[in-house]
């Protein structure tokens, strides 16, 4: 018998939450679309996916909450599985790394790296940001802010085992440029090779011995293994790789693709590559960067207080509704913005009328006008171009998942639905059905019908899983998903008796929806930005007269030496009227860009110096979240030393 091929795609493992968010949910359902997928292709599909249960953020939440680490994680990730279940998530392994099987392997992982010198004992001295427990070096958290996520990093000192990344650094940079497949989309490659590799890596602290709540390092027990290290062996633990029974490892290792948030691309496409070649094992074929979730602008997540609850949204509008939503509004690889207004014309326009009323209508009128019995067609050149759009469908579908975009492929599925409704007006079967010369013509306008709709629901069923069972019933015909039944026009047998059933999706009154789910929708982070500009107490205008504004213009700019920050620049207040202001927009601005600028200047800060320069004044910018600079500038041209008031 021919071997069955084999396909595995793993979500990241998430961080145990209490509330994992819509934005969470996106990469495992799309995950599971693409397993269902694969599944219904006849590939011998493992799914992987699991907890990130180590490190010191957890530590640190458990003891806020007064209980122990491991009693901490047991709670949550029994509400994250029955999420997954609730959401139609059907994985084959869930991983969680307080597992026995994938601490005895991560601790083997280990002592074999440091055994052949790739890891070794130093100190580490620098940044780390414990929310994404990421190690920064100070160049790359000026300010000593995390470029991730924005929040604050804490300096560590302390004896650490380190990784020797920078020995395989030009290996990987080989292996990216000769391997276009391996990250996904091309941007996330540039970017990685730009940020991170070209720059120059440098090793890795991999153990921790300030806090406990990690995998222990077998022959030097103050310290714990890092959660990255930790957390990223669970692809290869998973499938018994140094276990007793390495069967799953021999039959799926390497990955076909993780998929992951793009802002944890880097992790996975350079420690992680790097721990395969230094266990001199193959790489995953792909890594799949996709986007995010955003709402009003910021990314939705827990810290920010944008989070949109995914179990509220499954209860009020079934499971199948929001998956579409999820898969179909956002394009895979880019960032989508989670409106409510989105979803509820989602769900009245795709779902209620081109889908639901489509199969309404067409088993109302095959009731009507032939009993129920779907009727034989003979098709005519009226037909072809219907017909020959749903034939195409599952190769295009085919094509689309191959190239990890979900999004096209639903349009595309969509673009068959919608040439149905289209046929339906053309053909306008309620006339045909006058005459009796027209029987035919009518049984084959509702024979391609119902055709076309079989073969939608099959196309659809990664997507929605419990959706096609409710079409196929009306339909008359069994749950059984076939692939290989609907790259050809015609399996629909004449004969079928169809049943009229509920309706696929209720039509929702958007108004009063709109209003009820506002009302449950956290307003941050606009509402967020407000609370921080009143943060500061009130003044007069008295008091703010004090402070003197006024338009400037850049002559010169330089860089300040020893500053990766600041830029020595000279500006103009009025012709022969010049100030010496250092400003720290470096990281911004390079000093070309600044020369000829119009700025405006507080000019009556009392003068001082900058790394030894001279600065008389200081320049209004713009921070936003991350703490990115943008120069504030007047609109229109005015003349340098205008007051600005
Ligand atoms: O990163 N939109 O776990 P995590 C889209 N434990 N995706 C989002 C999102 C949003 N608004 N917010 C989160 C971790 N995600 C690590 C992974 S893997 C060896 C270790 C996605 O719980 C995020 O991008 O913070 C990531 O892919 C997943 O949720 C888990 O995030």
């Amino acid at each position: 018998m021919e071997k069955k091929k084999t396909f595995y795609i793993t979500t990241p493992i998430y961080y145990p939450s209490d509330k994992l968010h819509i934005g969470h949910s996106y990469t495992t359902v799309a995950a599971d679309a693409m397993a269902r997928f694969k599944r219904l292709k006849g590939y011998d599909v493992f799914f992987l996916t699991g907890t990130d249960e180590h490190g010191q953020k957890i530590e640190e939440k458990a003891r806020a909450k007064g209980v122990e680490p491991q009693q901490f994680v047991d709670e949550i990730v029994d509400g994250i599985k029955k999420l997954w279940k609730l959401m139609d998530v059907e994985y084959d392994d869930f991983l969680r790394t307080t597992d026995e099987r994938h601490v005895q392997a991560v601790q083997k992982i280990f002592k074999r790296l440091y055994d052949q010198g790739d890891i070794y004992k130093g100190e580490y001295s620098g940044l780390y940001c414990t929310p994404c427990e990421s190690f920064w070096t100070e160049t790359q958290a000026p300010d000593g802010v995390c470029p991730d996520c924005g929040r604050p990093c804490h300096v560590v000192k302390e004896e650490s085992y380190f990784f020797r990344l920078s020995k395989y650094a030009d290996r990987l940079i080989e292996y990216i440029n000769t391997h276009p497949d391996f990250i996904q989309p091309p941007s996330r490659k540039n970017e990685m090779l730009n940020n991170f590799l070209l720059p120059g890596l440098e090793d890795l602290s991999v153990s921790r011995t300030s806090f406990k709540w990690g995998i222990p390092v077998t022959f030097d027990d103050k310290h714990v293994v890092y959660v990255w290290l930790d957390a990223l062996s669970n692809y290869i633990t998973a499938l018994g790789y140094l276990s007793d029974n390495e069967e799953l490892f021999k039959k799926f290792w390497p990955a076909d693709v993780h998929l992951v948030g793009k802002e944890i691309v880097r992790f996975h496409t350079i420690i992680w590559p790097i721990m395969l070649m230094a266990l001199d094992l193959p790489l995953p074929k792909q890594v799949y960067g996709h986007g995010w979730l955003v709402l009003q602008g910021g990314k939705m997540s827990k810290s920010k207080g944008n989070v949109v609850d995914p179990v509220m949204l499954c209860e009020r509008y079934g499971v199948d509704a929001i998956r579409y939503f999820l898969l179909r509004e956002i394009p895979f690889g880019s960032d989508g913005q989670f409106s409510n207004e989105a979803l509820l014309s989602r769900i009245n326009s795709d779902l209620a009328n081109d889908l639901g009323n489509l199969l309404s209508r067409t088993v109302a009128m095959i009731e009507k006008y032939f009993g129920g019995v779907v009727p034989s067609p003979v098709q005519t050149e009226a037909d072809a171009e219907l017909v020959a759009l749903a034939e195409g469908l599952a190769d295009k579908v085919t094509a689309d998942m191959d190239g990890m975009n979900p999004s096209q492929a639903l349009s595309d599925i969509w673009d068959v639905i919608k040439r149905c409704n289209k046929y339906i007006d053309e053909t306008a079967p309620w006339v045909l059905a006058r005459e009796e010369a027209n029987r035919e013509r009518l049984g084959t306008v509702l024979y391609n019908l119902a055709e076309t709709l079989r073969i939608v629901a099959v196309a659809v069923s990664p997507f929605m899983p419990s959706t096609p069972a409710k079409m196929l019933a009306q339909l008359g015909l069994t749950d059984e998903l076939d692939w290989s039944s609907i790259e050809r026009f015609g399996g629909l047998k004449p004969g079928t008796i169809v049943h009229k059933g509920e309706a696929l999706f209720a039509r929702i009154d958007t108004a009063k929806e709109l209003a009820e789910l506002e009302a449950k929708t956290p307003k941050a982070p606009a509402a967020q930005a407000k609370q921080t500009r009143i943060a500061k107490p009130e003044i007069d205008i008295e008091e703010f007269s004090r402070t003197e504004l006024r338009v400037a213009t850049v002559l010169t700019a330089e860089p300040v030496k020893k500053s990766d920050k600041l830029l020595h620049l000279t500006v103009e207040l009025a012709p022969g009227e010049n100030r010496s202001v250092v400003s720290g927009i470096a990281k911004y601005y390079t000093a070309e860009d600044m020369v000829g600028k119009k700025v405006i200047l507080v000019t009556n800060l009392k003068p001082c110096k900058m790394c030894g320069v001279l600065s008389e004044g200081m320049i209004l910018c713009a921070a936003d979240e991350t703490g990115k600079l943008t120069i504030v500038s007047p609109e229109s041209a005015v003349a340098s030393g205008s007051e600005v008031r």
